[in-house]
């Protein structure tokens, strides 16, 4: 996450609470998003690990989920280098290891529940901690993820076999550049089907624009692809976006303005 909030620090559940679920109220910014009348009660064996309460938009963070997010940032503080920002984290928050999520990162993390929850099968380029990885995982039992990373950092490798183990033959993972990635995984397109991919990895505008690019190419001719796209709050970021939905090639997805456009991530129906 490109991190250029100002002085907005809404308060959340105390470190100290870390292991338990924490539940948000909405700061007075985050507007968008449906109100909605909830259904009849859900089983709860029936509630992923995480969702969101259709009334209120409360994120619920089930203890599993918490435990999962506590393994994470155990390996990342193990190899003593600085977390990357991600779903959960701003880029150098330093205390992540005994926070909570981040509360103003609340919209993005329902955003990327709105784009997996009815989906199969999500390619993330940017897997980092596996933050993200983790949500989606929790926020759909169905999903298979794959994910693409440069393997930078120290602490990806442990942090997806980890997730590997906990979700036992839904976890895949390329370490490589996505730019040379991709195409390879295009040129062998039969092998490899997804229904959503996620574009946060490197954040120049050419990386992003080869990204993007990529992933519509390995989407075409297949129905209800989606892409979505992180740290539009970069104008050179969502520079890329306009470029490809001027060419037709993307349409902005907004769930008829139940996704929170916080300038953050963005959802569009691969055309
Ligand atoms: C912002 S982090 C991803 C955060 C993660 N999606 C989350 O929300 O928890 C960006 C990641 O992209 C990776 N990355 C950067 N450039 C890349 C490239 N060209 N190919 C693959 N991965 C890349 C970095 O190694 C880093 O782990």
């Amino acid at each position: 996450m490109l991190d250029v909030r100002k002085t907005d620090s809404a308060s959340g559940a105390p470190a100290e609470d870390f292991g338990k679920p924490p539940i948000y109220p909405l700061a007075a910014w985050q507007s968008a998003g449906r109100t909605l009348i909830p259904g009849k009660p859900i089983p709860p064996e029936e509630i992923p690990d995480y969702t969101i309460k259709r009334d209120d938009r409360t994120e619920i963070f089930a203890p599993a989920l918490m435990a999962r997010l506590k393994a994470l940032n155990g390996f990342v503080k193990a190899t003593g280098e600085r977390l990357e920002g991600g779903i959960f984290y701003w880029h150098g928050d330093d205390a992540y290891h005994d926070s909570p999520p981040a509360p103003d990162l609340a919209p993005a993390r329902r955003n990327l529940w709105r784009a997996v929850r009815f989906k199969n099968s999500m390619l993330e380029i940017g897997v980092n901690a596996g933050h993200s990885a983790l949500l989606a995982l929790s926020a759909n039992p169905r999903l298979t993820y794959t994910g693409v990373d440069l393997g930078v950092h120290k602490y990806t490798d442990e942090c997806v076999r980890y997730l590997a183990a906990e979700f036992p033959g839904r976890v895949r993972y390329i370490q490589g550049d996505s730019r040379q990635v991709l195409p390879e995984l295009a040129a062998n397109r039969s092998e490899w089907s997804f229904d959503l991919y996620h574009v946060d990895g490197g954040h120049t505008d050419d990386v992003c624009r080869a990204d993007v690019g990529n992933c519509v190419r390995l989407a075409e001719g297949r129905r209800g692809k989606h892409l979505l796209l992180d740290d539009v709050n970069a104008s050179w970021i969502f520079d890329v976006y306009c470029e490809f939905v001027a060419q037709g090639r993307l349409a902005t997805e907004t769930f008829f303005g139940d996704w929170e456009d916080v300038n953050r991530n963005v959802l569009a129906r691969i055309l």
